[in-house]
């Protein structure tokens, strides 16, 4: 690629810098389907003819083969992933393989190859996000009798369904997808045909490349073509908000397995022990999750600074865009099928959780409600309620506890049903509203996400859009 406009070997330090083999090698299928469209698109435009266009593929698949059962050896000398196939290419099949580069430039080629990438990546996030909700589904289906406490800063509020809280998950993991789902999208238009930064001269057709690369479209401008990472940033951004609920999920899930809460154990198969204490079992899953949420957001901030004051069009600033990209993709498929693990393994103390409502006072609301529904204005309902608490801790009683004698005594609006309005099971059954805790709504919602998942499970989510075979799960380096 110095060609003959050099006389001097690079300095052995800017060699190291400048290569960007080490980690863009990832891109090896991407760039190979890249070259295969492009090297039809030449023929196509009359640059190759047809036995040059089959040798060119040919070569290329072959040394697709070389790459995936590591025979292949790269060169840091060839700087990246385009030079190293290209070379190659020449190398096994002579001139015509000097040809494929006619009329593109590595700066619509990196372009394409990384969107290729960010589509396929993003398509198999979404797939693990769905098994994890489906984890979430499956266990508030399974404990959906379980009542615990919900919190407000932190301090028990107001009995919930267990099985209610993890669909909050669920909620948040939906919103997750839409996100990638999006983020897929603003990967899916082509910016091949665009060369270094002023387009194509050889009548190159740019739609039927795009689509022969399953992509849904092409850039309308070349200079924005070969610069935009928007597309990354999407993705990185879509990964950074998974991973703050993530680290929510894991902060409940490190509380709820203390011996504090005691709500639930852990799998053995998703805790540790600890080096020095042999009764420990540690959490790390759910702690790793949180740690690595700073360095997910870091990527997604790593990013920004690189793109941030870039002059168009494209800068070598942009190599360091891959290495977010890869190192968020690849926490966030680490993580993922631990989570899924651990929600599905994890052993719920439905004993420990009603232990969890007897003291509190969390009848306190049902109580303010009973006498609201008996004429009193809220603002009295609320000061008289506040009385009876402070009956009860005088003493030393809970609010079922507290005989109707103490509650008459603060208001004569108190009658012998009144024991039954503050039972767990009420406070449950009348929060009917959508998006409330009552047992049938929790229900309905659990079936409702049921039929949801297996109908994105059986393919209903593309609807038909064409995307790129993205062979990156099969030929990992
Ligand atoms: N390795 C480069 C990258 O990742 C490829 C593009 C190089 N383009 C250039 N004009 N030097 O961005």
């Amino acid at each position: 690629m110095r060609g003959g406009r050099f006389e001097k070997r690079l300095h052995d330090a800017m060699r190291r810098l400048n290569a960007s083999i080490g980690f863009d090698r990832r891109l090896y299928r991407e760039d190979i389907d890249g070259s295969i469209s492009w090297a039809r698109a030449l023929e196509k435009a009359g640059i190759v003819d047809a036995d040059e266009a089959r040798r060119i593929v040919d070569g290329l698949e072959a040394i697709a083969e070389e790459i995936s059962a590591d025979r292949f050896s790269f060169s840091e000398d060839l700087e990246d992933i385009h030079m190293n196939i290209e070379a190659r290419l020449i190398e096994r099949i002579g001139s015509t393989g000097e040809k494929l580069h006619t009329g593109r430039s590595r700066n619509d080629q990196v372009a394409t190859d990384l969107r290729l990438w960010a589509k396929g990546a993003a398509g198999r996030v979404i797939g693990l996000i769905e098994e994890l909700m489906a984890a979430l589904v499956d266990t508030a289906g399974r404990e959906s009798d379980v009542v615990i406490p919900a919190y407000t800063h932190l301090q028990r509020a107001q009995p919930v369904l267990l099985a209610h809280h993890l669909l909050a998950y669920v909620e948040m993991l939906a919103r997750d997808v839409v996100r990638f789902r999006a983020a897929a999208d603003a990967a899916d238009v082509s910016p091949l045909g665009s060369g270094a930064c002023a387009g194509n001269q050889f009548g190159i057709d740019r739609e039927a490349l795009a689509s022969s690369l399953g992509f849904a479209g092409v850039t309308r401008n070349s200079l924005d073509a070969v610069s935009d990472r928007d597309f990354a940033l999407d993705l990185l951004h879509a990964a950074s908000v998974l991973m703050v609920h993530l680290s929510r999920l894991a902060e409940d899930l490190v509380l709820w397995s203390s011996a504090e809460f005691g709500l639930v154990r852990l799998d053995d198969s998703v805790t540790t022990g600890s080096s020095m204490l042999p009764q420990k079992r540690n959490p790390d899953a759910a702690e790793l999750a949180r740690g690595k949420c700073g360095r997910v957001v870091g990527n997604l901030t790593s990013l920004l600074m690189t793109l941030k004051a870039l002059p168009l069009a494209y800068n070598k600033d942009l190599q360091e865009d891959k290495e977010p990209v890869f190192d968020t993709v690849d926490t966030v498929e680490l993580i993922l099928p631990v989570f899924a693990e651990m929600i599905r393994t994890m052993r719920v103390d439905a004993g420990r959780a009603a232990e969890r409502l007897r003291d509190g006072y969390l009848e306190a609301i049902s109580l303010a409600d009973y006498l609201t529904r008996r004429g009193v204005p809220f603002r009295e309902a609320h000061r008289i309620t506040g009385e009876v608490v402070l009956e009860a801790e005088r003493r030393g009683r809970t609010l079922p506890e507290l005989p109707l004698e103490a509650y008459r005594k603060v208001s004569d609006h108190f009658d012998d049903d009144v024991f039954e309005a503050i039972t767990v099971e009420s406070a449950l059954r009348d929060k009917t509203v959508v998006g409330g805790t009552a047992p049938d709504r929790v229900r309905a919602e659990i079936e409702r996400w049921r039929r949801e998942l297996a109908g994105r499970k059986s393919g209903g989510r593309r609807r038909g859009k064409k995307t790129h075979d993205n062979r990156e799960g099969r030929a990992r380096e």
